[in-house]
């Protein structure tokens, strides 16, 4: 009523009595209301009217849509589009709907704000009908009961003890068998150098990773990449990821595979999410540094104060008193995004963003690559410089499941669905990086540095194309 009163009192009321304008007055209010009313009570419908719309780069053939215009390095194709068109962008997959996103803010408010409607997996024939025989096992399950027990820290019962891998507080308990791997490593790497003149450093990473998440889960290690259960392994592996069922076979392998499906898939996750993306990440480091001596160098001289003060190499609890060579693991994290579009996201219902409506059963998905390349958040971002995570000691793992404003970098996802093995991965690439530079530099070969431009994109990571180098032992080591 007193909305009515004001309304009134602005009216000119001059040639009109009062009196006389109330009906008109009261009509005109009736109206405003029934029609500002009727438009909020009906904006469910029309949404999809009034959203804003979510731009289609325009490069697609028909059917099969953008499939075939994402190029070599699809992280680069789709960096270019968000460059052009904004932070969400919709590409056509052949039938399917995809929503890349690479602002942080609207990433967490669609994977975390609104996590309960949007983390579920897209079906996708291979990994949810043949890789986890419908859904089981955690990477491609959908967010129900049975995935909930498997992520919590107390779920990881692979073995008749009770396990608890990924839990950061457990995380200590792998530390000697990756610190005994990465002193192997290192070995290898020297010595390969030493007799071939360079090395080529891929195949010892994928050793070294596999090696760990392997004896994690399963007890076991492989001596050496060219031993016989080694090439087994690869072979079983490959075998059943083109055609499904392969705890079948592993279960000859290592008894963990027969205990059952859901535990013998999510052991599978844990080694396939676990070795690739550490060794890869591994791989663009070792790229990267070598086009970098002077960062190595500042690398090494961090490590030797320490060592000078402490008597000992560091370890990974103590990481945060070595902030430069933590900002070196974050910068290769983001500089080459090893997971360049994320593991895609999907939504059973239409939902609401920002005012952008992203229909149901559109896979959403993260677009690391660009995320990490954006000026405003990482300025000069064509280039390697490790100072600018310099402020932020917090570990990975408690950063990226804290607050936005706490995150420096954003490649293990979000939300629900945030890969549970951060703090393994940071103990794995901060006690490799650690043992590499401390004793040794890494240097062209006569054919050229890496090539750290291109990539190989091998299903969900990215590495970089295979390069040989040198590990030449340090002669300034000062203790
Ligand atoms: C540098 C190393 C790594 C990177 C960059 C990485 C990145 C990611 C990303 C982007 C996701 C998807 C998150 C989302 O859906 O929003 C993910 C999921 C996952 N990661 Fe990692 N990861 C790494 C290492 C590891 C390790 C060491 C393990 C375990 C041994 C692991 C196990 C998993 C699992 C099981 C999932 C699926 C989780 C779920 O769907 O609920 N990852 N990771």
């Amino acid at each position: 009523m007193d909305q009515l009163n004001k309304l009134r009192g602005y009216l000119p009321v001059s040639t009109l009595e009062r009196k006389d304008l109330l009906p008109i007055v009261s009509i005109a209010a009736a109206a405003s209301i029934f029609f500002a009313s009727r438009r909020f009570f009906s904006s469910g419908q029309n949404n999809k009217r009034e959203c804003k719309k979510i731009p289609i780069p325009g490069s697609r053939y028909p059917y099969v849509g953008h499939m075939w215009s994402l190029g070599e390095v699809p992280g680069r194709t789709i960096r270019k589009w968000h460059n052009e068109l904004g932070p969400i962008i919709n590409l056509k997959m052949g039938i399917r709907n995809w929503f890349m996103v690479d602002d942080p803010v609207l990433a967490q408010k669609i994977f975390v704000t609104n996590g309960a409607k949007t983390s579920f997996r897209a079906h996708h024939v291979f990994s949810y009908d043949h890789y986890s025989m419908g859904g089981m096992g955690l990477a491609f399950s959908q967010p129900d009961e049975r995935w909930k027990v498997s992520r919590s820290a107390g779920m990881y019962q692979l073995r008749k003890s009770t396990l608890t891998v990924l839990a950061p507080k457990h995380i200590e308990k792998y530390i000697w068998t990756i610190q005994q791997e990465a002193k192997d490593l290192v070995t290898r790497l020297i010595l390969s150098t030493e007799s071939e003149g360079s090395v080529e450093p891929s195949q010892f990473l994928k050793l070294f990773a596999l090696n760990v998440i392997f004896k994690i889960v399963c007890g076991k290690r492989f001596d050496s990449p060219t031993h016989p259960d080694y090439i087994q392994f690869q072979k079983i592996v490959e075998h059943n990821i083109k055609n499904g069922a392969w705890e079948r076979d592993l279960s000859n392998f290592v008894p963990i595979f027969s205990y059952s499906h859901h535990i013998s898939i999510i052991a599978a996750d844990l080694i396939l999410a676990g070795s690739d993306t550490v060794s890869a990440s591994l791989a663009w480091d070792i790229a990267v540094m070598c086009h970098h001596p002077d960062i190595q160098k500042k690398f090494a001289a961090e490590i030797d104060t320490f060592i000078k003060i402490n008597g000992y190499l560091p370890d990974v609890k103590e990481k945060e008193k070595l902030p430069y060579c933590m900002s070196v693991i974050k910068e290769g994290l983001r500089f080459r995004a090893t997971v360049p579009l994320g593991l895609a996201h999907t939504t059973r219902e239409d939902i609401y963003v920002d005012n952008y409506m992203i229909p149901k059963n559109s896979s959403i998905i993260s677009s690391m690559e660009s995320m990490h390349m954006r000026q405003e958040l990482y300025p000069d971002p064509e280039n390697f410089k490790p100072e600018r995570f310099m402020g932020n000691t917090k570990p990975m793992q408690s950063a990226a499941n804290g607050r936005l404003e706490g995150r420096d970098h954003f490649n293990f996802g979000w939300g629900r669905r945030i890969c549970p093995g951060i703090a393994l991965a940071e103990a794995q690439l901060f006690v490799v990086l650690v043992e590499i530079f401390s004793r040794c530099y890494v240097e062209p070969t006569t054919n050229g540095l890496p090539d750290i431009d291109s990539a190989v994109h091998g299903g969900l990571t990215a590495r970089p194309v295979n390069y040989k180098v040198k590990f030449v032992q340090r002669i300034d080591f000062s203790t």
